[in-house]
């Protein structure tokens, strides 16, 4: 299997980072695709715990080559306290390659962020602030720069001058916070000439290891209804992490992937506004956010919890082409009497199978549900199917057959180890 694809399958946080530093062993390359230092992947290591925004997971294993793809938005000042932080902790980040294609992340992306979210006052996305839109904005108006660019500092400069400059007339014009244009472009240009090692054509590079017989495994972060296109639009990021932006974010064709993973939780979760059917607005919610610990990695912010929806994870198997599921926090469930699993969406006298196209049904529908019993116990220790409890398998194999792909691997615990092969 030379190049596999991991998505989240939900509204992100499903423990896609567990799966990929697991994964990471069989993969000469890991890639990110999309998004920016919006993401955040924690992957935990005996005592040790990584939480990560933009370099791949996969830098935690010597023999990975991390690569930040061209559809990946840079926040530079991120980027070098993650590498910092990660060298203080005996990790090289030498062989990170970043896309010269890959579009960079400047102050007045984030100050047109939170200009937009004061603007809609209470019908804020919930954005994470961290310039994502406003820079894909800028990708798709051809005004934005690229890391291609600091390989020539005196133009890079002026481009950066000029951008920071009459993007400040613009913020001062809309009434939003205005900028220190001199020391933006001081501090910017410091970081583009630590950048500029690191910058390379990883197209070529992906084509090269994979014509060599490397095995590539890319990244998605976010997840397939926070997608631009097929997402709960606007509640959506400003990329495209289904699997189809795995091949434009890396410049690797659909033919050149074969296995392509969807990551969902025991559960579902969602930060920021937009609609959600099996929302959790009760106590059980709230054990589900204190036992599955769901504040956001990035935020900080608490996320809205809610039963495992197969209306869902089906369509996220046709928009993805889903080969197979991972499940995640399976113990999360260790104490509770009964759990639910959404099979159908009842509305207006008719039983959904599929996702509606029209999102603002949404908020209307009611799901269907199929109760499960608990199973009481921990499951702390398992690594082996049959030694799962018998409703944990029924659990399991109720959705494989909602959702129609098969469950592979599933998630325990959250340490690195704390996992089982189910089939
Ligand atoms: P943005 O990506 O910062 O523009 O935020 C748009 C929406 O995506 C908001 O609802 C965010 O909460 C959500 N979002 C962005 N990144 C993540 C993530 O990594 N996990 C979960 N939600 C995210």
């Amino acid at each position: 299997m030379p190049v596999t694809v991991v998505v989240g399958a939900q509204w992100g946080d499903e423990g896609k980072a567990k799966v990929i530093d697991l994964l990471s062993k069989e993969h000469g390359y890991v890639v990110r695709y999309q998004g920016g230092h919006n993401a955040g992947h924690t992957v935990v290591v005996g005592d040790e715990r990584y939480a990560l925004q933009l370099i791949p997971s996969g830098i935690l294993y010597d023999h990975v080559v991390p690569v930040i793809g061209n559809g990946v938005v840079v926040d530079m000042v991120t980027l070098f306290n993650e590498i910092d932080t990660l060298e203080r902790r005996g990790i090289s980040c030498a062989r990170l390659i970043v896309s010269s294609h890959a579009h960079l992340i400047f102050p007045w992306h984030q100050a047109w962020d939170a200009h937009a979210e004061a603007g809609r006052g209470d019908d804020k996305i919930g954005t994470t602030l961290k310039g994502i839109g406003p820079a894909y904005a800028d990708k798709a108006r051809r005004v934005g720069i690229r890391a291609g660019e600091v390989l020539d500092a005196s133009a890079f400069a002026i481009s950066l001058k000029d951008r920071a400059t009459a993007e400040n007339v613009a913020l001062a014009a809309a009434g939003a916070t205005v900028l220190d244009v001199d020391a933006i472009v001081e501090q910017f240009t410091v970081l583009a000439a630590r950048l500029a090692p690191y910058v390379g054509d990883t197209v070529s590079e992906l084509h090269d290891a994979l014509a060599a017989g490397h095995q590539l495994l890319l990244e998605g972060a976010q997840a397939t209804f926070l997608d631009l296109d097929h997402g709960t639009y606007p509640y959506v990021t400003s990329s495209n992490p289904t699997s189809g932006g795995a091949c434009v974010g890396t410049g690797l064709g659909p033919r050149d992937i074969d296995r392509i993973v969807g990551i969902t939780k025991a559960y579902t979760t969602r930060v920021g506004s937009g609609p959600f059917p099996t929302e959790l607005l009760d106590e059980l919610g709230e054990k589900l956010v204190d036992i599955g610990r769901e504040f956001g990695t990035v935020t900080g912010r608490r996320r809205r919890p809610g039963w495992i929806d197969c209306v869902m994870l089906r369509q996220a198997v046709r928009l993805n082409s889903l080969t197979e599921l991972a499940l995640t926090k399976l113990d999360v469930f260790d104490t509770f009497e009964q759990v639910r699993v959404c099979v159908g969406y009842r509305v207006g006298g008719t039983t959904l199978r599929h996702y509606p196209d029209r999102i603002e049904l949404l908020a209307d529908v009611e799901p269907v549900y199929i109760d499960m019993p608990g199973w009481n116990q921990s499951l702390a220790a398992v690594r082996e199917p049959g030694q799962l409890p018998a409703q944990a398998q029924d659990f399991l194999r109720l959705v494989e057959r909602e959702v129609g792909v098969p469950i592979r691997i599933v998630g325990v615990g959250a340490e690195r180890d704390d996992y089982l092969l189910w089939s």
